[in-house]
């Protein structure tokens, strides 16, 4: 039996939610094909940026879901990924996710693993150890759910879902550079003065009320950071111009994607086609001599099979 399943984009954090608040993304999906072998994980990879991908389970978000699937689900044998990129690597949109949240879900399938949304997310966000170092479910909860999430906790594992509101759209720019989420957060600091926690406390909880009350306005104005953007905006030349002409061309908020180096300039669609916004960006990044693709992005549906054979 071979079980295909799909894991959409994803942007975290979305300015004060650090490894909190993520949304999926409609911008490019990763397809993993999973069957049982003999023994070991196995791993083949094709697409985009498919050279730049550890096939070592060990070394690959796809590979850390397997190993531990395997273990935790006593499952005699091994597992055969072939996993298809559909995003880029190091973008800052959830690739490493989109990859282990496929797996995931295909392995659940394929072994009748009979295990819960949650569950899931949790053992999807272990791939990321890969990527990032740690186990962070930012990414991964709205890749295999869909939509806007919360990871409430951590310990004990606890993710929310929320429908964003309809009109919600993002400008992205993702630039021609290459960011790894392990460097990324390596400029972080481990403590933060309280008048920071204040502010990020302050902006996530009204970035949840904008959600809640469909107010696409608050939301934007939340999407104010000071635990991640002072530092990481350094690693991205041109960020501050991308920001300050995407909010001067319409744009209600502006953040990193992630751990960058994307940046997501939120629109309402009903009122934006995000063309100036989308310009403008490219203008941002064009100044600091760095050329960038653009894309307008849409919540996407959450992981799922699309195969079994
Ligand atoms: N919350 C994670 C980080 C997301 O910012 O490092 C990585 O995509």
């Amino acid at each position: 039996v071979i079980v295909k399943a799909v894991a959409y984009a994803s942007t975290a954090n979305i300015g004060p939610g650090f490894d909190v608040f993520g949304i999926s993304l409609d911008v490019g999906f990763d397809t993993v094909e999973a069957r049982l072998i003999e023994k070991d994980v196995l791993i083949e990879v094709t697409g985009i940026g498919a050279s730049f991908i550890s096939r070592v389970p060990s070394m690959n978000t796809a590979g850390l879901v397997a190993e531990k699937a395997l273990k935790d689900y006593d499952i005699e044998g091994g597992i055969g990924l072939k996993i298809h990129k559909g995003i880029r690597p190091g973008s800052g949109l959830g690739s490493s996710a989109a990859s282990a949240s496929a797996t995931a879900v295909a392995l659940s399938r394929l072994f009748n693993l009979n295990i819960s949304k949650q569950e899931l997310v949790k053992l999807a966000s272990i791939g990321e150890i890969a990527s990032a170092g740690v186990a962070h479910a930012d990414n991964v909860a709205p890749s295999i759910l869909g939509g806007f999430t919360i990871v409430r906790s951590y310990n004990p594992f606890d993710i929310m879902v929320v429908q964003p509101p309809e009109d919600l759209a993002f400008c992205i720019a993702l630039p021609e550079i290459v960011c790894s989420t392990r460097t990324a957060r390596s400029v972080l600091p481990k403590e933060f003065p309280i008048r920071d926690v204040i502010s990020n406390l302050g902006n996530a909880s009204s970035l949840v009320a904008g959600m809640l009350l469909r107010d696409l306005k608050l939301v934007g104005r939340s999407m104010e950071d000071r635990v991640a953007e002072p530092y990481r905006s350094k690693l991205i030349p041109g960020y501050d111009a991308v920001k300050r002409y995407a909010k001067e061309a319409g744009a209600l908020g502006v953040a990193i994607s992630g751990s960058g180096p994307s940046i997501i300039a939120l629109i309402d669609s009903k009122e934006s086609s995000g063309k100036e916004v989308r310009e403008a960006m490219k203008n941002g990044f064009s100044e600091a001599g760095v050329r960038c693709e653009t894309f307008l992005a849409k919540p996407a549906r959450g992981a799922e099979t699309v195969e079994v054979n």
